[in-house]
């Protein structure tokens, strides 16, 4: 189990794209991990080829895509077929590398194993889980979705604006706030730095309690 802020695990996997060891793979990049039940599954087809589909607005935010689902690569390859084909990019090479956990070693060492769901000889199946990692190496994110809810990937995407933005600046950004809409200062910050902190202003809103704690400020 990994926990938020933790250095994510440097593991050595046999993936579509050959063996690699995550750390030296990620590089200087952010980094994506989503998981899946199985190979040849309705929901994960449609996921891994959403994904597929979005590798530029991955790219655009220098993020490193990498799938993992608990069967060998060569089924992956088999599988990837009809992802592509199911996503319609029939003809381009299959963008971001799937990793083959057979042994469910990583499933289990990041916690990532679903109970209620198992497969054929009744071992449990990986949820639909989703790491986000910075180029420091650090958990930034992490979901968990049960197999039967396939994930919604333009969330993910606003959630990696939220997390690159307040990497760097002392906002934390509001519910379903999309990028380039109002942040919030971070209730830490005293009046004086959030006022050269952020030139554009800041509003408070006034609140039944009397407390100045929600201001909003333009996107810095
Ligand atoms: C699916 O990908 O469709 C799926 C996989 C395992 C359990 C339920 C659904």
């Amino acid at each position: 189990m990994v926990n938020l802020g933790d250095e994510f695990p440097n593991f050595k996997v046999n993936t579509t794209i050959g063996t690699i060891q995550f750390h030296e793979w990620l590089g200087d990049s952010w980094g994506i991990l989503f998981s899946h039940p199985a190979d040849f599954t309705p929901v994960c087809t449609t996921e891994l080829a959403r994904v597929a589909n979005l590798m530029p607005e991955f790219e655009k935010r220098n993020v490193k895509v990498i799938a993992l689902s608990c069967d060998s690569v060569e089924s992956h390859s088999k599988w990837i077929e009809d992802i592509k084909s199911y996503g319609g990019h029939v003809a381009d090479k299959f963008p971001y590398p799937i990793i083959a956990d057979e042994g469910r070693d990583l499933a289990v060492q990041l916690g990532m194993l679903d109970p209620d769901e198992r497969d054929k000889d009744g071992l449990p199946l990986t949820c639909r889980a989703v790491f986000v990692i910075s180029p420091t190496k650090r958990l930034k994110l992490s979901i968990l979705y049960p197999a039967t809810t396939g994930r919604n990937f333009a969330e993910i995407l606003r959630a990696i604006d939220s997390l690159q933005l307040t990497e760097n600046k002392k906002v934390a950004t509001p519910a379903d706030w999309q990028s380039g809409g109002d942040c919030m200062v971070l209730p830490t910050l005293k009046e004086e730095e959030a006022a050269s902190l952020f030139p554009k202003g800041i509003s408070v809103k006034p609140l039944p309690s009397g407390k100045s704690y929600l201001r909003v400020t333009p996107q810095p």
